[in-house]
């Protein structure tokens, strides 16, 4: 990959291409539970503007740029009342839609509220998560519709997490799933596995071969493993733009679970989670039923702070080497690092704050992220030349998505075998189907 493609590809602030096409798309900004109503405004970076985030005491969510616009002092520390927030600097007050109110310090005959708009940007709660729209329409196209966003809030777990780096490391971490067997596996014996455990052939042969192809909405793969008899071990994935990944640890049939790797800014970003509470995890412990080492907890976090980075932080960081342990690396874990997503977190932070794709050496374990950077990239000059963001108007598009792990005929092809899990697949919230158009 060249500098120049690595640049269009990261950046995402104002003006960027990319920033451009994700603005195309809902954004998921915070989770509805961390706005109060009447509560403290929350600074909010979101593809490199600072915003704020509030909720009314009668429980309207604003999302607004934090600068007021009479003379630019900081929004955070407005007054939450009723109807909206108020600047602490000349009082002047702002609908959550953005539309000025008062000018209290202005005699009234010379007031211009009602032509004063704050920067504001379109909000939707839906199913625990506030969505933003910080695209041009006039009318923002249609919410999201991707399946686990869909699952009532009782049903899914919801998480957010941060990452000192750039989206596109966090994003390709996702759909990099030959590294189970090494950063979250690598420890374990094929002796110590139970060998009815379909899912532990990830870690039986760690070196899988993959079907990769283009979606209407992304690109997908199938990483595949023979199986004794004429069975094969399939574990398929997703990405959809313009940051959404489903990674396929579970079973098939009732795997939802979705990533979204929201950038904050070009050097942050922000993973929110869902995964459905009935699912079943892929290989997480051995035959003697202990964990797999190093897969013993999960990570914990800091209280949130009121900064721009300071929301959903782990206590182990690149500041503390993310506590280490390296006689527990020595002895029995292969990292020496507590948990999956620190795990990852430790990696995907260690490229750097953007990494330099110029110096990769990219092998054919690396296909699905050399397919969705092609992907990606014709995307946005497509959009750059007038092109619709794919799937924006077409909830559909994402709707054909599932990921997970399944056995199949070897004889089968393995588009055919995907088709035929999705018609089998649990369906709870109806909109999971399969077109052939899809796979590309
Ligand atoms: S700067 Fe906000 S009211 Fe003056
Ligand atoms: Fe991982």
């Amino acid at each position: 990959m060249n500098a120049q493609d690595n640049a269009l590809l990261t950046a995402v602030g104002p003006g960027s291409a990319m920033g451009a096409l994700m603005r195309e798309y809902w954004i998921p900004a915070c989770l509805a539970s961390e706005l109060e109503p009447g509560g403290a405004p929350m600074r909010l970076m979101l593809l490199g503007e600072k915003l704020v985030a509030f909720r009314t005491p009668e429980g309207t969510v604003g999302v607004m740029d934090h600068a007021c616009p009479h003379r630019c002092a900081s929004l955070f520390y407005g007054r939450n009342e009723p109807g909206g927030l108020r600047c602490v600097y000349h009082g002047w007050k702002y609908a959550p839609d953005g539309q000025c109110l008062e000018q209290p310090n202005v005699p009234p005959e010379h007031s211009f509220a009602p032509r004063l708009k704050a920067q504001a940007y379109p909000c939707v709660e839906r199913n625990g998560v506030v969505w933003t729209y910080m695209g041009g329409r006039e009318v923002p196209p249609p919410l999201t519709g991707i399946e686990a966003t869909l699952l009532p809030e009782g049903d899914v777990r919801l998480s957010c997490s941060l990452r000192r780096c750039n989206y596109l490391q966090v994003l390709e971490g996702e759909i990099d799933t030959s590294h189970f067997g090494f950063l979250h596996g690598g420890s374990v014996a094929e002796a110590d596995l139970d060998p009815q455990d379909l899912n532990s052939s990830s870690l039986r042969d760690r070196a899988p071969r993959y079907h990769v192809a283009e979606t209407r909405a992304g690109s997908m793969y199938a990483s595949y493993r023979a199986l004794a008899g004429d069975e094969v071990y399939y574990r398929v994935a997703h990405f959809m733009l313009p940051f959404y990944t489903q990674f396929p640890d579970g079973n098939f049939e009732g795997n939802i679970v979705l990533d979204a790797a929201v950038p904050m800014d070009d050097e942050h970003t922000m993973i929110f989670t869902w995964m459905a509470r009935s699912r079943q995890a892929g290989v997480r412990r051995l035959k003697d039923g202990s964990p797999i080492p190093g897969l013993e907890r999960d990570e914990d976090y800091l209280p949130n702070g009121a900064g721009w980075f300071d929301r959903w932080r782990t206590v182990a960081d690149a500041d503390n080497d993310y506590l280490i342990d390296r006689d527990a690396q020595r002895t029995r874990s292969y990292t020496g690092l507590t948990g999956v997503q620190l795990q990852d977190q430790a990696v995907v932070e260690s490229m750097g704050p953007i990494s330099d794709r110029t110096k990769e050496h990219l092998a054919v374990s690396d296909h699905m992220i050399v397919v969705t950077r092609r992907m990606m990239l014709r995307a946005l000059r497509a959009h750059g030349e007038g092109a619709p963001a794919p799937g924006v108007d077409d909830l559909a598009v994402f709707q054909q998505a599932r990921s997970g792990a399944f056995v199949a005929d070897a004889a089968q092809d393995w588009r055919d075998a995907y088709a035929d899990r999705i018609a089998g697949a649990q369906n709870p919230t109806g909109v999971l189907h399969f077109d052939k158009e899809f796979l590309q």
